[in-house]
């Protein structure tokens, strides 16, 4: 059910009755491996997919955003001029990047237009870092702002951290941002350097979503986070990126056991992020696969970010013969696991994973074969043809 160019654009015309002048996609991401090191200044391999957050806009006169949203069916508006954060739900989102980019001193043109999107909220696939790279996108397109990637990644997370009030790390908006097309990215969240990194000739990426939901405020993410700089700090190191397992295993008795374990959970998922995106560019399926698996087995005891869905899903996707490996992606609690598949066995995993979940969950499930894209993309209406 993925949207196209053509028919974000015709949802508009039935909206406003009139062509729209750009339309902007952002798209969410799946994590291949690196998990709960973004903010540790580690390494991350994420794609960038499928899945996507739209906008269909035209330039208002007045510095007034009004959009409607497709999905719930609902118009909302805010004044450029009267930025104050009230809990507007996804409204929200558009306001916190208005208001940092006006930060930045970006002159901000209002504009109309639509919102639809076709990621899975909550599922850990970034739909909320999309639609702030969507909403970046457009303003950046209507008031003439170079789109730096990196720039405008900050710039969304700022928005998440400072408005939304969600402590995320870098990796969700970076990938949105600047996503290259059949490769996934190996992030260095130190330097925010990223080297696109090619998917294995043969494979294909599942999205297994479990159907099971836990919200990121809610979670113990920002709990993991001050484990984290605990341990940072005891080790006397700026992040957990500064430490390697030796360096971590001689300091053991001056962690508690807890702190212990979420630490070796990033220092060991460092050095596996790095080694798969080697075996990436080796094409070693066979390597990428055992490195995803040891990421969950880490994320489950270790970090304990795991659930009894993901678990379960995870096992069965191993269970099946085409599979290289799994684990579950994003921050964790619920939401979706990833599976690296042979592509000549990817139509028999996704049809006997999903019922074989459902059957011993009773969760409805939901899996597909994701393709690498490009990050956030601007075009005008003129530019899109049929496509
Ligand atoms: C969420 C955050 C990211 C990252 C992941 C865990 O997706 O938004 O910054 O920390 O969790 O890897």
């Amino acid at each position: 059910m993925c949207l196209s160019w053509r028919e974000v654009a015709s949802l508009f015309e039935q909206q406003f009755g009139q062509t729209t002048t750009w339309i902007v996609r952002a798209p969410g991401r799946v994590n291949l491996i690196g998990e709960h090191t973004d903010y540790n200044e580690g390494f991350v391999l994420p794609l960038a997919i499928d899945r996507a957050i739209w906008l269909a806009l035209r330039p208002r006169k007045d510095r007034t955003v009004a959009v409607y949203s497709v999905d719930f069916q609902e118009k909302r508006e805010f004044s450029l001029e009267d930025l104050r954060p009230c809990q507007d739900g996804w409204l929200e989102y558009l306001k916190g990047v208005a208001w940092v980019l006006q930060q930045e001193g970006f002159p901000l043109t209002g504009w109309e237009g639509i919102l639809v999107g076709d990621v899975p909220q909550g599922a850990g696939l970034s739909s909320s870092a999309a639609l702030e790279m969507a909403t970046a996108r457009a303003f950046a397109a209507l008031s003439e702002i170079a789109w730096d990637p990196v720039r405008m990644a900050l710039l969304g997370q700022k928005a998440e951290n400072r408005w939304v009030g969600v402590q995320c790390g870098i990796m969700d908006q970076l990938v949105s941002a600047a996503g290259q097309e059949g490769h996934a990215l190996l992030i260095d969240c130190r330097s925010l350097d990223t080297q696109p990194t090619p998917l294995p000739v043969g494979t294909a990426v599942v999205v297994l979503d479990t159907g099971t939901r836990r919200g990121l405020v809610d979670s113990a993410y920002n709990q993991r986070r001050r484990q984290c700089e605990t341990a940072a700090q005891t080790l006397g190191v700026r992040a957990l990126r500064d430490v390697n397992a030796e360096q971590l295993s001689a300091v053991a008795d001056r962690l508690d056991p807890v702190t212990f374990r979420r630490a070796r959970h990033v220092v060991t998922e460092n050095a596996r992020t790095v080694q798969a995106a080697e075996a990436m560019r080796q094409g070693d399926k066979d390597r990428l696969g055992q490195l995803m698996d040891a990421s969950h087995q880490s994320l489950r005891d270790d970090y304990e970010v795991s659930s009894d869905a993901l678990n379960r899903m995870v096992e069965l996707a191993r269970n099946h013969r085409a599979c290289f490996g799994a684990r579950m992606t994003g921050a964790g609690f619920g939401g979706c696991a990833v599976a690296l598949v042979d592509s000549q066995g990817a139509d028999d995993f996704v049809r006997t994973v999903g019922p074989a979940y459902q059957k011993a969950t009773g969760h409805q499930p939901a899996l597909y074969v994701c393709q690498a894209t490009q990050g956030a993309e601007a075009r005008q209406a003129r530019e899109i043809g049929e496509g």
